[in-house]
């Protein structure tokens, strides 16, 4: 233990994490802004001395990166195990170090009396602030091991950090926010549904009061895991907090075995003192940096078409074709073929797992479709759902047993669908074979929307043990194995919308399906809540039919088009609908797109404060000379005149032109600033500081400006 350093200094541009190695275990001593050389860690040591209290501890116990009840920790522990001896109370001493860069470093603790063993790594990332933490554990006694928690690193927050921004959701409304006081006891959110979920976004961003998008401190905490998991704030009645996050096990889920390892998913977390925006701009750097696949990355994200919201399961080649050349005239790139191609698929009762081309629809199978898709220069792609099984299917019939179930409990009715042992390898020795089978067969398909449409209720296995942690890592393991043999077919990630948006799936995919809704209004907050931990290109946004047919609400084109203009963008809808006036425009928005989408997806995404009236953002370039603003109106004004708006991000000392380019025909009562902005030249400094006077509009009005240094 002598020769160990008593302290570890990770060092990001914006950023300093020290970790106290002079305790049993080691613990965040600080993390927060960028320390300066001449502050030393005694002189916090020094700072944060405590004094004893009338009936407490004497010294209180760590908030170690796994807080152990060995240690006499009495919040949540980080590990809970057990085994027929004393492994429940588990302590350990640190026993090794390594430091492989000055980014990244591996701690190693040992508990010799439960020949237990904990490792820690972590990595800061220098550029884009975000630290990656996992916790392991590794039975070294020769009897099984219970593992029920085991959380990525454990993180004590600064003393000013009294805010909770957490994620509620629902089918077709996910990533909304929500704010909630830190308050005496744990703030506890549980995702027992399978996968990533709707309701329970696995991330928090805790924050100072004073905090708003653009200034003041704040943490955010995403666990990258696509299966149950567990989010503990906490705030100790001594008045000190922490958060926790890890993979949520079932009882008996997680058994090792002698010298046997168990890995907690990645933790990402990051501080930005530069408000929650920033605290963003640090996760799209990490996810562009480190998530996304270069290829896809270099690649401008071509315009979709999805069949879905047009056709549902009404497949007939002529109208494909059809509607395939209808939406190539409108500048469409990729035609995606949803749900309906697969054998005995004419409704939602029946085919799934049946992967194979229906041919009483497609008499000489995918290929004549696939060709004219590209012969009209449009990629090809194809939806699956591979994780489940219709009882109305031949898989079925073929293999009751194949699926998650648990003896003398009936299943719920979910969707007419039951999810299928991914734990077992003859299923996914069928699933790679039948999906290999069609990319191998049209190695013109480069793309795959994989849906999940599911919530996975009795999830016990083939040995009947619950099974959401093998079954996930072998989901993992399917899409690996296909993305080997295929590189070249990207994959969405989607589950009934958002179901399934983590930093885990998003590893090894390339987009995510947000939401089922469609709804415009809708979508400028779920896009806004999703913009908390992921950039603009992953994340999928279509221009839905006239009458969303999830809220029913009426929206114009224009502003349809305006909120999936800010995303990796697409249509949804049957464009037989379409009037020529909304074709003319949708064809403008989708021209407007290409021209700026290198810039929408690669730039610094600012959203504006909140306000009841509309949800404004901009995305700027890096060198700050190029920017889009948004102004989305949602609500009647309380004023004869709305507010101003500010283009914040910009460079104070920039000069740039302004200019609305979109709708590119705005019907007014009377003139406005609109005219008076027209390819004028303004200092970022009054567009940032000033602002501009809006114009009186409907709302449910979309404007987006464009603003370029001159
Ligand atoms: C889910 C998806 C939709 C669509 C349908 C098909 O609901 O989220 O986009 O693919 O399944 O059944």
């Amino acid at each position: 233990m002598s020769q160990l350093p008593n302290v570890i200094q990770l060092n990001s541009e914006q950023t300093s994490l020290i970790i106290d190695c002079e305790g049993k275990t080691p613990s965040v001593l600080y993390w927060g802004k960028s320390l300066s050389a001449a502050s030393s860690v005694s002189m916090l040591r020094s700072l944060a001395t405590r004094q004893e209290v009338k009936c407490a501890v004497v010294v209180e116990a760590p908030i170690s990166l796994s807080p152990l009840s060995g240690e006499g920790f009495t919040g949540a522990p980080g590990i809970e195990i057990s085994n027929d001896n004393s492994a429940w109370s588990l302590g350990g001493a640190l026993i090794s170090i390594k430091q492989q860069n000055a980014q990244s470093v591996e701690f190693v603790c040992v508990d010799n009396v439960r020949q237990i063993e904990i490792t820690h790594k972590l990595h800061l990332d220098k550029q884009t602030n975000v630290l990656t933490a996992s916790t392991a554990i590794t039975n070294r006694t020769t009897a099984p091991l219970n593992v029920t928690w085991c959380a990525a690193p454990t993180i004590p927050l600064a003393d000013n950090i009294n805010k909770i921004l957490s994620f509620e959701g629902r089918w077709s409304n996910e990533f909304l926010l929500n704010k909630v006081d830190l308050f005496l006891g744990s703030f506890l959110r549980e995702n027992r549904k399978g996968k990533t979920s709707h309701d329970n976004f696995p991330g928090v961003v805790l924050y100072d009061e004073k905090t708003d998008e653009h200034n003041g401190d704040c943490y955010g905490f995403h666990l990258g895991w696509s299966g149950n998991h567990r989010t503990r704030v906490e705030h100790l009645p001594e008045g000190r907090n922490y958060v926790q996050l890890g993979e949520l096990l079932m009882p008996g889920e997680l058994i090792l075995q002698a010298n046997e390892s168990y890995q907690s998913p990645n933790l990402y977390a990051s501080f930005s003192d530069k408000g929650i925006s920033g605290l963003s701009q640090n996760y799209h750097h990490f996810v562009r940096q480190n998530l996304i696949r270069p290829e896809v990355k270099n690649k401008p994200r071509p315009v979709h078409f999805n069949t879905w919201e047009g056709l549902y399961f009404d497949h007939d080649i002529e109208t494909l074709k059809n509607l395939a050349k209808q939406v190539s005239e409108l500048g469409i790139e990729r035609f995606v073929l949803d749900d309906g191609w697969f054998k005995g698929r004419r409704g939602d009762a029946a085919g799934l797992g049946d992967w194979y081309v229906d041919k009483d629809i497609y008499p000489e199978g995918l290929g004549p479709l696939i060709e004219y898709v590209n012969s009209l220069g449009l990629e090809f792609g194809l939806w699956f759902e591979p994780e489940m099984v219709n009882p109305d299917s031949d898989l079925f019939r073929n293999h009751p047993d194949w699926v998650l179930a648990t003896e003398g409990n009936e299943q719920l009715e979910f969707r007419n669908q039951l999810v299928l042992d991914l734990t077992n390898k003859e299923v996914t020795d069928y699933l790679f074979k039948v999906i290999d089978d069609i990319l191998s067969e049209h190695p013109q398909i480069k793309y795959i929307k994989w849906d999940n449409n599911r919530d996975y209720n009795h999830p016990g296995n083939h040995l009947g043990k619950p099974a959401i942690h093998l079954q996930t890592l072998a989901f993992y393991q399917l899409i690996d194995n296909l993305k080997t043999k295929h590189p070249q077919v990207e994959i969405e990630s989607c589950a009934s919308g958002g179901g399934r948006i983590d930093y885990g799936v998003l590893s090894r995919t390339d987009r995510v399906w947000t939401s089922d809704s469609n709804d415009a209004l809708d979508r400028l907050s779920i896009q806004r809540g999703c913009s908390i931990f992921f950039p603009s290109e992953i994340m999928g946004a279509h221009v839905g039919p006239r009458d969303c047919h999830i809220t029913g609400r009426h929206i114009s084109i224009e502003m349809r088009a305006a909120v999936a203009f800010f995303g990796h963008m697409g249509i949804e809808m049957d464009p037989r609908e379409l009037t020529s006036e909304e074709k003319q425009a949708l064809s403008e928005i989708i021209s407007l797109h290409k021209k700026h989408r290198c810039l929408i997806h690669s730039g610094n995404l600012v959203r504006l404060n909140e306000n009841p009236f509309s949800v404004d953002f901009g995305i700027v370039s890096e060198d700050r000379n190029h920017a889009l603003f948004a102004y989305n109106s949602v609500n009647e004004v309380n004023r004869t005149n709305p507010g101003k708006y500010r283009f914040v991000g910009l460079a104070i000392d920039k000069v740039y032109q302004l200019n609305l380019i979109w709708p590119t025909d705005l019907k007014e009562y009377s003139p406005s600033v609109l005219r008076q902005i027209e390819g004028q030249v303004f200092t970022g400094e009054v567009l940032q500081q000033f602002g501009m006077q809006l114009p009186a509009l409907f709302p449910q009005t979309s404007l987006i400006f464009e603003l370029k240094a001159v």
